[in-house]
């Protein structure tokens, strides 16, 4: 039976423990490159304990964005910017990985803290968003997207494998590609999103090719041997769940069968009429399903928060890995409170030796 101090290997890629840092955009770059603010947060998250530690969702094109302060992996610039972040979450004992993804119709938008709708359009800071069709979000996403022609949904394609190369040549050892929560990806499959009549829109099968062709050209970049991963939302919860959930299953099969190595099971936030159970450790059952019915090595988020809880997901063997996110925020050091809350017998020994020598001491005392 697997607890979440045990390692988790997959790949060439060993975890010391099944304990992941979710991907968390931090609106804190400034053209798309990072800064003091990232290189402080991703470290301190390292030094923490967890296992994995994913980058935020960083944009493949600058029109990718979510805010004008997001990360990009468009160019050289911003990937020599990156190389050292890689160098400290190595240093403190985690695998380096890290999100590509595209805003889509969601792109554009203020800072969350700043307001988190649209930037207005007519303004200088926003720009024109794309997505399958030209429906708006809704709610504080107003924007009327433009319809991308078949050409614009190669050049994304392309955008992808371009990032995902440079993230290979910059040693990230896990990709995450971001097919989930309402952005460009989720935006094909989600009918919410996608009225298209042509070949990317309609049944299952042409609503799932943009994500199909993404992840097997970005498969051709990347090495065999470094975790090939995937953030899909397999449920709307706009009432067809069932329905919806089963068309997942079945294209997350066909990643599968594309090169895809493991499923982080997400929401697909397509519509803000979507009526979400939150509440602790909610996506843990469907995460499951997905994971017996893919036979894919998997995990989830949303509202895991408590270490025996996040144990007794991993030794029922719900998923593989917990992906926490504002506990992390909230406490680096969560692994350490876990790993005390847990009764393992070297609590510290989570933490590197500046920490861990004096809490051992302390907690003896
Ligand atoms: C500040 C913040 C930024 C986030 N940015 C991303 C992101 O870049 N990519 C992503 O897939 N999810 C993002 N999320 C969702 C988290 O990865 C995570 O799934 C979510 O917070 C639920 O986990 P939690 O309950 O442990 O926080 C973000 C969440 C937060 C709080």
């Amino acid at each position: 039976m697997p607890t979440l101090f045990d390692p988790f290997s997959l790949k060439g890629s060993t975890l010391r423990n099944r304990i992941a840092v979710s991907p968390m955009c931090q609106y804190m770059a400034e053209e798309g490159e990072v800064n003091d603010w990232h290189r402080v947060h991703y470290e301190g998250l390292a030094r923490g304990g967890a296992g994995l530690v994913v980058v935020e969702a960083t944009a493949v094109s600058p029109e990718g964005r979510i805010t004008p302060a997001d990360l990009g992996l468009w160019n050289d610039a911003q990937a020599e910017k990156l190389r050292p972040v890689v160098a400290a979450i190595k240093r403190w004992g985690a695998v380096p990985g890290i999100q590509i993804g595209h805003a889509g119709r969601k792109a554009s938008a203020n800072r969350p803290w700043e307001g988190d709708d649209h930037i207005p359009e007519g303004d200088s800071r926003g720009w024109e968003t794309i997505s399958p069709s030209p429906l708006a979000f809704g709610g504080d996403l107003p924007r009327v997207p433009t319809e991308m022609t078949v050409e614009e949904i190669a050049r994304v394609r392309s955008d992808f494998v371009a990032a995902a190369t440079r993230a290979r040549d910059l040693g990230f050892e896990w990709l995450v590609l971001h097919f989930a929560h309402g952005y460009l990806a989720q935006s094909f499959w989600s009918d919410h999103a996608n009225q298209r009549s042509d070949e990317y829109g309609g049944s299952a099968e042409n609503r799932g090719r943009f994500l199909l062709e993404t992840l097997a050209a970005v498969r051709e970049v990347w090495p065999e041997d470094r975790p090939l991963t995937a953030r899909f939302g397999v449920i709307e919860f706009d009432g067809r769940d069932e329905e919806t959930l089963a068309q997942s299953i079945g294209l997350v099969q066909q990643f599968k069968a594309a090169g895809l190595d493991f499923i982080d099971v997400s929401i697909s936030f397509s519509t803000p009429h979507a009526k979400i159970p939150w509440g602790a450790s909610f996506m843990a059952t469907i995460a499951e399903r997905v994971r017996r019915e893919t036979g894919l090595p998997s995990s989830t988020s949303w509202y895991i928060s408590d270490a025996e809880q996040a144990n007794a997901l991993i030794s029922k063997e719900q998923v593989d890995l917990v992906m926490l996110g504002r506990p992390l925020l909230a406490d680096p050091h969560w692994p350490y409170a876990a790993a005390r809350k847990l009764g393992l017998e070297h609590p510290a020994s989570v933490l590197p030796a500046p920490y861990a020598h004096w809490l051992e001491r302390y907690r003896t005392a």
